[in-house]
């Protein structure tokens, strides 16, 4: 029986993913190393779906392990989650993401290519449109990035788009996702970031619960309405539909094709303050703080190339972001 292979699949995006595959009748194998997930996740995915999964203790890097999983299943698609994240860890420690998201993507797309699974959908970002571009981004803008995180996903998308030139039976998606917050509606699975968040959702969150005394707004001095920086926040759960629809893309078709997965709207961070206050019935201390190293003032979405080739766009609002979202934190 054919199955689509979910690295990172117990992660945050990657188990709304798995989730949203089950529901839809796919049969799945997750692999996962757990360097930022606990299998327990893989239990809540089932629980949620109804369905059972097979699971693999396995990192990407391993040539030999990942081969085992395809030797061992007939797999006809992978979602490709697995990496690094953290901006700031990245400039720490360049040659642990460069090693764990290129060699990882690499040794996969040689298990791949091994066993002549040549259908790919990888998780990109947002951040590979740089500092120059101007907003709304659009596909067809030129890539860069300021960090190492951000380049290995430049590298990346290159290696994709080489290979696919090289050999015309590859079928690749680059999704560029913006900024996923929120959680599945059960509750049961959502974002769980070790140590103090990086990101503003899972921080305001921290304040909220009172881990944190108060939200640091690193600058009020943007060229924007409220001074603070805009961002496009997209519902986990939207996002991980948009998978399903480039799966079923890259099943039908050859090429590779890069497709960003956001709402198109942009909101402050103090918009999203207001709104998870309203949601959460919380308080959210805050401070203006300097600017964060590395920001830029406005980062939104277009969407049409997305409505176009994958039939999809997003359908939550910020207000159901963070009720989502909350339901899992308050729990
Ligand atoms: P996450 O850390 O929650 O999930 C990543 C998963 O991959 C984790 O379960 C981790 O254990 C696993 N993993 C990491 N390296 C691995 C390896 N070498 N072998 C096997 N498993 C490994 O992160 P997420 O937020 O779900 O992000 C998923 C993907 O989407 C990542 O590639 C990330 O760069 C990308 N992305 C995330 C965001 C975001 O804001 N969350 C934005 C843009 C792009
Ligand atoms: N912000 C704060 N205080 C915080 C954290 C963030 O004011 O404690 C502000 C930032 O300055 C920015 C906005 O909130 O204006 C969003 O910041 P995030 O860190 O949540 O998200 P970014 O847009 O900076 O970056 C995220 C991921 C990147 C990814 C990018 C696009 O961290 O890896 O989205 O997908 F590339």
């Amino acid at each position: 029986m054919p199955h689509i292979m979910i690295t990172g699949g117990a992660g945050y995006i990657g188990s709304h993913t798995c989730v949203q595959l089950l529901n839809a009748g796919y049969d799945i194998i997750i692999a996962d190393n757990f360097s930022n997930s606990k299998p327990e996740v893989v239990e809540k995915i089932e629980r949620i779906s109804d369905k059972k999964v097979k699971l693999y203790e396995a990192d990407m890097r391993d040539f030999e392990k990942v081969c085992e999983i395809f030797g061992e299943n007939e797999i006809e698609a992978v979602i490709h989650f697995a990496g690094l994240k953290a901006v700031g860890e990245s400039c720490e420690n360049p040659l642990e993401y460069y090693h764990n998201n290129i060699c990882g993507t690499i040794e996969l797309l040689r298990a791949m290519k091994k066993y002549s699974c040549k259908k790919i959908v990888f998780s990109s970002s947002a951040t590979v449109y740089g500092t120059d571009n101007p907003v709304p981004y659009i596909e067809h803008y030129p890539t860069s990035a300021t960090n190492p995180y951000g380049y290995s996903k430049v590298a990346i998308e290159r290696i994709l788009i080489d290979l696919a030139a090289a050999d015309s039976e590859w079928g690749v998606c680059l999704l560029r996702y913006f900024n996923p917050i929120g959680a599945d509606e059960s509750g049961l699975i959502g974002e769980e970031p070790s140590g103090i968040p990086n990101n503003l959702f899972p921080y305001i969150a921290r304040v909220a619960i009172d881990k944190l005394s108060h939200l640091n707004v690193f600058g009020d001095d943007y060229d924007t309405p409220d001074g603070t920086g805009i961002r496009d926040y997209i519902h986990v759960v939207d996002l991980a539909k948009g998978h399903l629809n480039a799966l079923d893309y890259v099943l039908k078709n050859t090429g590779t094709q890069a497709v960003n997965l956001g709402t198109g709207k942009g909101t402050s961070v103090l918009e999203l303050v207001a709104a998870f206050e309203k949601a959460s019935g919380k308080k959210i201390e805050y401070k203006i703080a300097p600017r964060r190293a590395g920001d830029i003032a406005v980062c939104y979405a277009d969407t049409k190339k997305a409505k176009q080739i994958l039939n999809w766009q997003a359908e939550s609002d910020i207000d159901k972001m963070c009720t989502d979202g909350w339901r899992f934190i308050s729990a």
